[in-house]
């Protein structure tokens, strides 16, 4: 969800405001992706790296985030969304974690679609985490599969990303599910995070069902 200071900037208006614009984006390809029948969507929230951000930037964002999530858990339990956390969560601030444990519990027999957050996420670190649990686990080093490892990682359960969209014309990754987006198709688009609507969501969904899918074959 790339592009909401900017966004901010170029209204003359605190980079705050472009994170508020933001979450109605997230509200609406929310909405939009359930109805369509996305069955999981990820939003990356906050990454590990997010962290050097001034202070009060990062505070108002896990309030944001606290208050959004207040303000979405009665639609996401009509609308039969699970709400799952990727990242180390441990770090964040007690009372942003309090309405985030609250909301995974309150979902967690729901079934319509997954809604991942990506919150103090790394993929780097996801990766190093799963090594280390599989190390403490003293698993043969001869059992372990790609399909094995995946269920050390954060999204176990869920299959990998079919479509990754990258909002504001960066063309990166930036440690994001490094491991599951081995066969993702990318999606690059200038339009930034907060002027991103369900139009240009469909416009990336016509775009990756041109796309032609190998997985590494011919
Ligand atoms: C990137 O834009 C955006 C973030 C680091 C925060 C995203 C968070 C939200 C939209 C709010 C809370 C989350 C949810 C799920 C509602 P940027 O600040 O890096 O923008 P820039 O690159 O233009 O400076």
């Amino acid at each position: 969800m790339d592009g909401n200071g900017r966004w901010a900037g170029r209204h003359g208006l605190p980079r705050v405001e472009g994170h508020k614009q933001g979450t109605r984006s997230a509200r609406a390809i929310v909405e939009e992706c359930r109805r369509i029948g996305i069955k999981h969507l990820t939003l990356y929230a906050f990454s590990h790296e997010n962290w050097s951000r001034p202070k009060d930037e990062i505070d108002f964002l896990f309030n944001l985030l606290a208050d959004f999530l207040r303000g979405e858990l009665g639609t996401l339990i009509r609308q039969d969304i699970r709400l799952n956390i990727l990242g180390e969560i441990e770090a964040l601030p007690l009372s942003t974690r309090k309405v985030i444990q609250m909301a995974c519990y309150k979902t967690r027999n729901s079934r319509s679609m997954d809604l991942n957050l990506a919150l103090n996420y790394s993929g780097r670190l996801e990766i190093v985490r799963a090594c280390r649990m599989i190390m403490e686990e003293g698993l043969d080093p001869e059992d372990l599969t790609p399909e094995m490892f995946s269920k050390y990682l954060y999204t176990s359960g869920q299959p990998d990303p079919d479509l990754i969209i990258r909002t504001s014309g960066e063309y990166r990754i930036s440690n994001y599910l490094l491991y599951q987006s081995a066969y993702s198709e990318l999606y690059f688009t200038d339009t930034l995070w907060p002027e991103f609507s369900s139009d240009h969501l469909h416009q990336a969904l016509e775009s990756f069902s041109q796309r032609q899918r190998r997985f590494g074959r011919i």
